[in-house]
């Protein structure tokens, strides 16, 4: 059965998003095999967005994935990752579709709340990275919660 990795973005996880997310992709019929509140170290970040390394926006990507704890999961089931692309909606929350967690959930680029990977094969690599890992106690074992309440509170209106 295909596996997928999901990431609720440190955005997601600071507007209380997360239980929302979790809620479409257990409605759609997807099994949760695999969860984990994390602090994602820089040299991961850039790992996990090597592909983008060149665009002008790289830096200021890395600065929002590594500003505050994400949580990240791994999902099963049938055509699981080009599933949760359509679930997730496209990249630009502007032009994602209403129905979907981008075009439903946010509006900024940079502030698109969750990611998912692109293809079985990065589905696999992206959840090694963060459950399979456990040797590597520099990556496993960073301590989510004082990072938490350092990060800025939500904003109230
Ligand atoms: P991920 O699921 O996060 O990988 O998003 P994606 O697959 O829909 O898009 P892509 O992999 O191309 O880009 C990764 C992330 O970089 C996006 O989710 C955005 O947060 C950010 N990003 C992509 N393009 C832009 C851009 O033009 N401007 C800004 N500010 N951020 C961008
Ligand atoms: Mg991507």
């Amino acid at each position: 059965v295909e596996e997928t990795y999901v990431m609720v973005k440190p955005d997601g996880v600071q507007r209380g998003l997360v239980g929302e997310v979790i809620s479409r992709f257990e409605k759609k019929g997807f099994k949760l095999t695999a969860l984990k509140l994390f602090q994602c170290p820089k040299e991961l970040a850039e790992e996990h967005y090597k592909d983008l390394k060149s665009k002008s926006f790289f830096p200021k990507l890395i600065n929002y994935i590594t500003s505050g704890p994400v949580v990240c999961m791994a999902w099963e089931g049938v055509g699981a990752v080009a599933s949760a692309r359509k679930l997730i909606g496209a990249t630009n929350p502007l032009q994602a579709e209403p129905g979907t967690i981008r075009g439903d959930l946010a509006v900024q680029m940079g502030r698109n709340v969750v990611h998912g990977s692109d293809s079985p094969e990065n589905g696999k690599r992206e959840i090694g990275w963060t459950y399979k890992m456990t040797q590597d106690t520099s990556i496993v074992e960073v301590p989510c919660r004082l990072r938490t309440q350092r990060h800025k509170p939500v904003r109230r209106v």
